[in-house]
């Protein structure tokens, strides 16, 4: 007889979606749940939206490219494009509510959504190269912020209700940077906004706490996606800051992600989660 056939066998295998296949371990923890997700037609909130599918959710892509949404998500029963400009109040809200009103409510929300000031080569010498401040104009600094820091709240602010009206509690994950927490060769209005992003995340999750919604942030280092330098030499430069010097595909960065809106983690709440290759210890 064969010496493995009483053990279980877990059924686990990969799930499609899109065309694309997510590694799951077997898990459906969002049977039943409603997700939103911005910044999903790319990178990491894609793979986010991907990874909730795979588990039962079913899920609203919100990202400023209606193109991209129709291109990624239009075959895709479980998932809903909206085009939103986070930084935008008003189209925020209007997305916000046609999701109340097809939903009656929300059990998790992502906030992916970001833009970037482009990182500098690192000084040979040690310490950061010397990017000239006088070059990031008023406009550079207000479309970073507004964009990461003003377009998560807008979008938390427009969510809760709807997390509320579930009257089960609900999570929140914002997505901040490695680069508001250790040295790293970017210009002030990212490492500012993504610094701004982890102390709203707390502080708004002292606020819900009691309401049983958590709120957490991930802190992601080099990540493959359209935000990633594409210039080695650079890339490089940044790996060699990390202990573990890799940059992960956003799949596995939306592993962490979505655990955090598990019930695996019904007890983290205000939390900055370091998925960084250990550069903040
Ligand atoms: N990739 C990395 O190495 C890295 C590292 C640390 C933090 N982050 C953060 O992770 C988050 C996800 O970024 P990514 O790496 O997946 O980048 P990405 O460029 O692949 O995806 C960002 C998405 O946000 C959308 N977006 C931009 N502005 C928007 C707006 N005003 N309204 C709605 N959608 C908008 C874009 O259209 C795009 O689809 C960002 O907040 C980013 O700052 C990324």
């Amino acid at each position: 007889m064969d010496k493995y056939a009483n053990e279980i066998q877990p059924v686990v295998g990969p799930v499609e979606v899109g065309g694309e296949l997510v590694e799951t371990w077997g898990f459906r923890r969002f049977e039943g749940r409603v997700a939103a997700v911005t910044g999903a037609a790319s990178g990491m909130g894609e793979a986010v939206v991907r990874r909730f599918v795979a588990e039962g959710a079913v899920v609203y892509a919100l990202d400023l490219s209606r193109e991209r949404l129709d291109r990624i998500w239009g075959d895709v029963p479980e998932v809903t494009g909206i085009a939103v400009d986070v930084a935008d109040s008003a189209s925020v809200n209007a997305a916000f509510e046609r999701i109340g009103a097809e939903r009656g409510g929300l059990h998790s929300l992502v906030t992916a959504a970001g833009v970037s000031d482009s990182p500098t080569r690192m000084d040979p010498e040690g310490g950061h190269s010397s990017a000239d401040l006088s070059t990031i104009d008023d406009d550079s600094w207000d479309f970073v912020i507004g964009v990461n820091l003003t377009g998560t709240f807008y979008c938390i602010r427009a969510a809760m209700p709807l997390i509320q009206a579930t009257g089960a509690g609900g999570a929140i994950v914002t997505i901040s940077s490695v680069g508001a927490f250790a040295p790293y060769p970017l210009p002030a209005a990212y490492p500012a906004s993504k610094a701004g992003v982890a102390g709203m995340t707390r502080a708004i999750a002292a606020l819900v706490a009691r309401e049983n919604i958590r709120v957490n942030t991930v802190a992601p280092a080099a990540t493959r996606t359209a935000m990633l330098p594409t210039d080695e030499e650079l890339l490089d430069s940044l790996l060699a800051l990390q202990p573990i010097p890799r940059a992960i595909p956003a799949s596995e960065m939306a592993a962490n992600i979505v655990y955090l809106c598990s019930d695996e983690a019904q007890f983290m709440t205000g939390q900055t989660v370091h998925v960084n290759g250990g550069m903040v210890m």
